[in-house]
């Protein structure tokens, strides 16, 4: 059976263009593969905590007090879901150039050295090998070319923090220029949404 774990990271809620295509996602692959497992993770309604010293030192070490073994807890199970799955289906808006500070929090409890990646010899190594990820980038203006693309700290960003956990097969879906006006917007969607179904058909026959 398909595991998929989707990750939700938008604040606007139903107005969100990422749970739009995410919620889209999902009914396509329940159309397809009826016997799927998504996980579903909603990192704003669900908020990951932010990472302090304690969570860091409970990572890194034998937790020393209750604030450190929770923590730890929590980058448990963060980390045993993205284990099970087989695919992550990720809704990553762009805020203020960037990916939103829930999501980070999420990668901040989820790269943990010595289970998600190692330090070799030959540098570091991702340990979550085996699985790909399609991740849905929504962004009002452009940033895909020309002088803008230099502001872009959002896909970047992704395409590191997946690849250094070993998530080296990374579909990415780009829906830009959601806040240039209606028709753009409306343009944009539609082309996402092929697209993100594209993906997960590719993604789904890899598996096979
Ligand atoms: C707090 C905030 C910051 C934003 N920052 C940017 C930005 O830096 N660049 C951009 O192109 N759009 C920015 N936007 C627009 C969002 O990227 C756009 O609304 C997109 O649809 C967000 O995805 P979502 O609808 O799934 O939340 C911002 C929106 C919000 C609410």
């Amino acid at each position: 059976m398909t595991n998929v774990l989707a990750l939700r990271s938008s604040i606007l809620g139903d107005a969100s263009a990422s749970n739009q295509l995410i919620n889209e996602a999902i009914a396509s692959l329940r159309t397809q593969e009826p016997t799927i497992r998504i996980i579903e993770r909603d990192l704003v309604t669900n908020p990951i905590p932010h990472f302090d010293g304690d969570a860091a030192n409970g990572l890194r070490q034998d937790p020393l007090n209750a604030e450190q073994r929770k923590a730890r807890a929590l980058s448990d199970a963060l980390i045993q879901e993205v284990q099970a799955a087989d695919i992550l289906l990720i809704g990553a808006p762009m805020y203020n150039f960037g990916i939103p500070s829930a999501l980070k929090s999420w990668f901040d409890y989820v790269l943990r050295a010595g289970v998600t990646f190692r330090y070799s010899e030959t540098g570091p190594e991702g340990l979550l090998t085996g699985k790909s990820a399609v991740v849905v980038l929504t962004r009002g203006g452009s940033y895909s070319d020309g002088p803008a693309s230099a502001m872009d700290a959002q896909a970047p960003h992704l395409r590191a923090l997946l690849g250094f956990v070993g998530i080296t097969d990374q579909k990415f879906v780009l829906a830009e220029k959601l806040a240039l006006g209606p028709e753009e917007r409306k343009a944009s969607m539609g082309l996402a949404k092929d697209k993100i179904i594209d993906a997960f058909q590719i993604a789904l026959a890899e598996l096979v």
